[in-house]
């Protein structure tokens, strides 16, 4: 049986199951358009997103809210989570235990939402979707397919800020988000104003 959304927020707001949640301030469980075709996959919380309780909300977040005006999508029609739902101390990329510990959390987000494509941001979210052997230099830019879902990485926001060079090719992974959405006949719903 699947989970349900209310089941699956009590579960990452009661869950223990690594070190991380001692030195949170709060879970983030991620936010967006709870049935939308298409799912963005970060790392973990930063300093803003722990104290406001909001995915990608500090300088990333602002940076990723361009990205996908850039294709027009408005960010509250896109589904937007982490692989693991508190903050790593000092921003600390999460460790492999704590990674598999939050998994069945996003693998509950994944059944929920039923998206048709997948955005992976960085590495993290590259090694905990595809593989640990997978690297996003060598697998960015690429689809693939994982049941029903189209699964693309691409930089992390933060690579993004701290080097320039990168965005060029950024671009062209979300020209291909865009053109993946618009072949599967959804990319246009996506752009209408949200009557649900
Ligand atoms: N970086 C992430 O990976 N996720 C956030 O929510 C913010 C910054």
């Amino acid at each position: 049986m699947r989970i349900s959304w209310a089941q699956l927020r009590q579960d990452i707001m009661d869950c223990e199951s690594c070190q991380l949640h001692q030195t949170c301030n709060q879970k983030v469980t991620g936010q967006g358009d709870p049935e939308s075709p298409l799912m963005l996959i970060g790392e973990g919380p930063g300093e803003q997103e722990d104290r406001q309780g909001l995915a990608f909300v500090g300088p990333a977040g602002q940076l990723l809210t361009k990205m996908l005006q850039a294709i027009e999508l408005p960010r509250e029609r896109v589904y937007i989570c982490n692989v693991v739902k508190c903050r790593p101390p000092r921003n600390r990329q999460p460790l492999p235990e704590e990674m598999s510990a939050c998994l069945p959390h996003l693998r509950g987000q994944v059944a929920l939402v039923k998206p048709k494509v997948i955005l992976l941001l960085g590495a993290t979210a590259v090694k905990t979707v595809l593989g640990p052997d997978y690297r996003i230099t060598r697998c960015r830019g690429q689809w693939f397919q994982l049941k029903n879902c189209h699964v693309l990485a691409t930089y992390h926001p933060s690579a993004l800020l701290r080097d320039e060079s990168k965005k060029r090719d950024a671009w062209n992974d979300l020209k291909l988000v865009k053109g993946k959405l618009q072949e599967l006949s959804v990319y246009s719903d996506l752009l209408k104003e949200d009557t649900k």
